[in-house]
């Protein structure tokens, strides 16, 4: 949800602050905007759409250069996409760039309004400039504690003040905000790959402590305006890993990486052939003791919670609850101590999740979290944090953040069912073997992308379409659905697929497609029954399911066969080409894969 960047330094500051922004348009891409120190005057250049149509605005008029600057990436909250709307926002004393929601922007919008002040934006952005204006005296530090002090909501703040050029303000709430320093340079942004380029060393703002950077220098303060020391972090991934690689898009890019991905996730947490997630303090005692499991994320994540109730009901039978993390903070769920509270999150700053957590805890449930980003809030505030080692994701998409997630997943489950006497100790030993043989298996589907590819030529031009499975094939076809919807614009839905004939049948007309998921062997006689009603009713039908499985040819029109491994793990490889076929179809369709419409990567407003 909108990306910030700031640079102090020697380097030429517009083309860092173009460079970094350029990493962080994952975050929203609604319009862009920068605003440098040049020769003593705040300087801005904003434009509605993406970086390039920024420069390409700025190569008409002129680029503006300097040694110190701050810039912005627009997810759209309040007001349109539009130049006015764009950030930075402020005057030619104050200017200030921002990321979140400043809940009572009405409120203070009235009270400057009475003092005169007129906004231009529709912006709650602008109240935050226009309050540190008018609470300005001189110095800053006690201007934006004052301004603190009014707003309410979140926030990431990167401010400019004219009577202090080569120095950069920053401060966050519930935005994630990271300082990074270089040789005589140091920057802000709203996510480490933005700074990679130039320096793997950066700080973690916790919230409302305020960072100067001032001519490469830094300075921390706490929320009460006192200098602090902070601890310095090195970041454990390169550019390359933020960069393409060769691959079109980082999409494809990461639907490859996932063997590795996998393999990074799952061994350290392998003991002897056994799950170990010691490492967090989640031993087997402490799995055990819990009566009830919540699982509470958003998205993708929620998903790899679907397939993780399945999977941990059927082997430890321990009630599971997935929710959505929207759903889950205003439901007033009933928690006490003896419940696990899971929390999933690439970004590890989704706003709900994050809620979530707190509300958990407040319950005094424990909390987990399997979380991507390292130092993030999520992972933070949680009492026990399981890392998956997926690296940066950058496609607004997620797909190895999905494959990791579940691999956690697997992990929980079969500690869980050893733990509680359910599974013996071979059977847990030969399960968490298998877990390991998963990405030599993603390797062979993705060495053959050919079906995925005709699959994809055959959905381009529709217009619906049904995912229908049974079982974990129900929670994996969930997956299946948001991917290709959210980057090929095709509407689709996931259903049960014994529950379409309680009415969503209706919608199945001649030639529509239907892809059906059956990986699950004691369930796929009943999936067949459910694909061949929609077969008489005219569907396309494409079907995924194990490579020696028996489809009669009058059952579907296109069948992906799978290599075949525990039907408890086929989420794990059906989801490939799942991904793949979303891929290929958004590609068909001309989309901007990796930016898909209306869409941000970390989602940090509820
Ligand atoms: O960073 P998170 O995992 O918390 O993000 C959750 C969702 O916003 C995310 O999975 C979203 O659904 C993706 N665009 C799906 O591809």
């Amino acid at each position: 949800m909108c990306g910030i960047v700031g640079y102090v330094g020697a380097r030429e500051c517009t083309e860092v602050l173009l460079d970094s922004l350029s990493k962080l348009e994952y975050r929203g891409y609604d319009s862009a905007g920068i605003a440098v120190f040049e020769n003593g005057e705040i300087r801005t250049q904003k434009s509605k759409g993406k970086i390039s149509d920024l420069i390409e605005k700025m190569d008409k008029e002129g680029r503006i250069s300097g040694h110190c600057g701050i810039g912005h990436t627009r997810w759209a909250t309040h007001g349109e996409p539009s130049d006015i709307n764009s950030h930075p926002h402020g005057n030619a004393n104050i200017t200030i760039v921002h990321n979140g929601i400043i809940e009572n922007y009405k409120k203070i919008k009235e009270f400057l309004e009475k003092k005169g002040y007129v906004f231009e934006s529709q912006t709650d952005t602008e109240t935050v400039a226009k309050l540190l204006d008018c609470f300005y005296e001189g110095n800053p530090l006690s201007t934006i504690q004052r301004v603190l002090d009014e707003i309410e909501g979140s926030y990431a703040l990167g401010i400019m003040f004219k009577d202090y050029p080569n120095r950069i303000y920053a401060v966050r709430k519930d935005s994630p905000l990271i300082v990074a320093s270089g040789e005589n340079e140091a920057f802000i942004a709203s996510d480490v790959p933005a700074v990679l380029k130039y320096t793997k060393n950066f700080y973690l703002l916790e919230q409302d402590e305020i960072a100067v950077l001032d001519n490469g220098r830094v300075e921390f303060y706490d929320d009460h305006g006192a200098p602090i020391r902070k601890e310095m972090h090195i970041a454990d991934f390169d550019m390359e890993a933020a960069e393409k690689g060769g691959y079109a898009h980082f999409m494809l890019k990461e639907i490859h990486e996932q063997p590795t991905a996998v393999r990074t996730t799952v061994t350290p947490r392998i003991s002897d052939g056994m799950p170990c997630l010691e490492e967090c303090g989640m031993t087997y005692d402490r799995l055990k003791s819990y009566n009830n499991i919540f699982v509470v994320a958003c998205g993708t994540a929620m998903h790899a919670g679907l397939v993780g109730k399945y999977v941990i009901e059927k082997i430890a039978r321990i009630p599971v609850t997935v929710d959505v993390a929207s759903e889950f903070r205003y439901r007033n769920p009933i928690l006490c101590s003896e419940d696990l509270v899971i929390l999933v999150s690439q970004s590890g700053e989704t706003a709900d999740t994050l809620e979530a957590l707190r509300l958990a805890k407040r319950n005094g449930a424990d909390t987990l979290s399997i979380v991507n980003v390292k130092g993030s809030s999520i992972a933070r505030e949680s009492d026990m944090v399981l890392y998956t080692h997926a690296g940066p994701e950058i496609s607004v998409a997620s797909t190895k953040a999905y494959m990791v997630q579940l691999s956690v997943f697997y992990l929980i489950a079969f500690a869980l069912a050893y733990a509680d006497g359910k599974i013996s100790t071979e059977e847990c030993k030969r399960l968490t073997s298998e877990l390991q043989t998963v990405p030599e298996v993603i390797d062979k589907i993705l060495e053959k992308p050919g079906d995925c590819q005709y699959v994809a030529s055959q959905l381009v031009n529709s217009e619906n379409l049904l995912y229908i499975g049974r079982g974990l094939d129900y929670a994996l076809s969930m997956e299946g659905s948001l991917k290709l919807k959210e980057i090929s614009y095709i509407h689709s839905e996931s259903y049960a697929a014994g529950e379409l004939k309680h009415g969503t049948i209706s919608l199945v007309t001649s030639g529509m497609p239907v892809i059906a998921v059956a990986t699950q062997r004691d369930l796929f006689d009943k999936t067949i029954s459910n694909v061949k009603e929609v077969k008489a009713r005219g569907a396309k039908v494409i079907m995924v399911t194990h490579e020696n499985s028996d489809v009669d040819s009058d059952a579907a029109d296109i069948v992906i066969g799978l290599p075949t491994i525990d039907d408890l793990l086929m989420p794990m490889t059906a989801v490939v080409p799942l991904q793949l076929i979303a891929y290929y179809t958004s590609v068909l369709r001309g989309n901007d894969v990796d930016k898909p419409r209306n869409l941000a990567k970390s989602v940090t407003v509820e």
